[in-house]
């Protein structure tokens, strides 16, 4: 049986040590990080994750400010509170919620936002800086895991990863942090041609599909380390509830990899802890704060 990666705990060892920098940055400058986050429209999913993110915000000692705008604003307004928010001082980072309304411009939106503030690594510039090694900022989700595997595995140079998927949020830069560590990486997708055997030979595999238990035990190196990236709500065993899974089947793939991230309780706990690292990081940037002092 592999060792279970508990995300939910590691997330909230991460956050208290945060907290405790934070204070460190709000003494040395006499004020506390600020993260703006906007939410336009009614998504009943959204509004959970911008509660949770106004409560971790609180919790760790920063400041949360939260815009709520109806779904019908338009988008020249939405686009001059982001350069308010961008020329707004007390604020660290902005994250604006997606999905943004039908109609809306997401990508115009997202590219509005000055890259020292986009501590959800939306922006080109910021994958441009990802990219090419710059400082800058990651998204919450791949540096999470990254995050994971470095405490499972210590040094990850030298070692063979797969990740599955290819979107601009997960697949694309969690193959670029790999990439950093030194790992030989391959970003496996729907068209790879023979995707089991493209996962057996890699010691690291990040599944980042949206397809339910997709990746089975089989298709694994035995002694893999396996992050699980996927939140998928299945039918489940009593008739009308639902469960969630993983894009990992893990009845199968527990008993050949030697770690893997449970769903819930392995990644998502991360996205919102990484979320405050990065505001931290930001404010630190901003205020010429060295972090590694506090
Ligand atoms: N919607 C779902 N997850 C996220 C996220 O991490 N950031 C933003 N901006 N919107 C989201």
């Amino acid at each position: 049986m592999a060792t279970l990666i508990d995300g939910k705990a590691f997330a909230a060892s991460l956050r208290e040590r945060i907290a405790g920098e934070t204070a460190g940055f709000t003494a040395k400058t006499g004020r506390k990080p600020g993260l703006a986050v906007v939410l336009v429209g009614e998504d009943a999913a959204s509004q959970v994750y911008v509660r949770s993110k106004h409560k971790a915000c609180i919790a760790a000692g920063m400041e949360s400010f939260e815009h709520r705008l109806p779904a019908d604003t338009a988008e020249a307004d939405l686009l001059s509170l982001v350069a308010q928010l961008n020329g707004d001082a007390r604020v660290d980072g902005i994250l604006v919620q997606l999905p943004l309304p039908e109609g809306m411009d997401e990508n115009a939106v997202i590219q509005a936002i000055d890259p020292d503030k986009d501590v959800d690594g939306f922006t080109t510039a910021s994958a441009g800086r990802l990219l090419t090694g710059l400082p800058g900022f990651v998204a919450c989700t791949p540096l999470g895991c990254l995050m994971l595997l470095k405490d499972a595995l210590g040094d990850l140079s030298g070692k063979s990863a797969v990740v599955i998927g290819r979107s601009n949020i997960v697949g694309k830069p969690m193959a670029q942090l790999l990439l950093r560590e030194s790992c030989t990486v391959t970003i496996a997708h729907s068209r790879t041609r023979d995707l089991p055997e493209t996962v057996r030979g890699a010691d690291i595999v990040v599944a980042a599909v949206g397809r339910p238990e997709m990746v089975k035990g089989d298709w694994l190196k035995p002694g893999a380390t396996v992050i699980d990236v996927g939140i998928n709500r299945v039918p489940g065993e009593e008739e009308g509830k639902t469960r969630l899974v993983g894009d990992v089947d893990f009845a199968s793939a527990k008993d050949v990899a030697g770690a893997i991230t449970p769903v819930p309780g392995g990644v998502g706990p991360m996205t919102i802890a990484c979320l405050l690292h990065n505001t931290l990081d930001a404010a630190c940037r901003r205020e010429g704060v060295d972090r590694t002092a506090l």
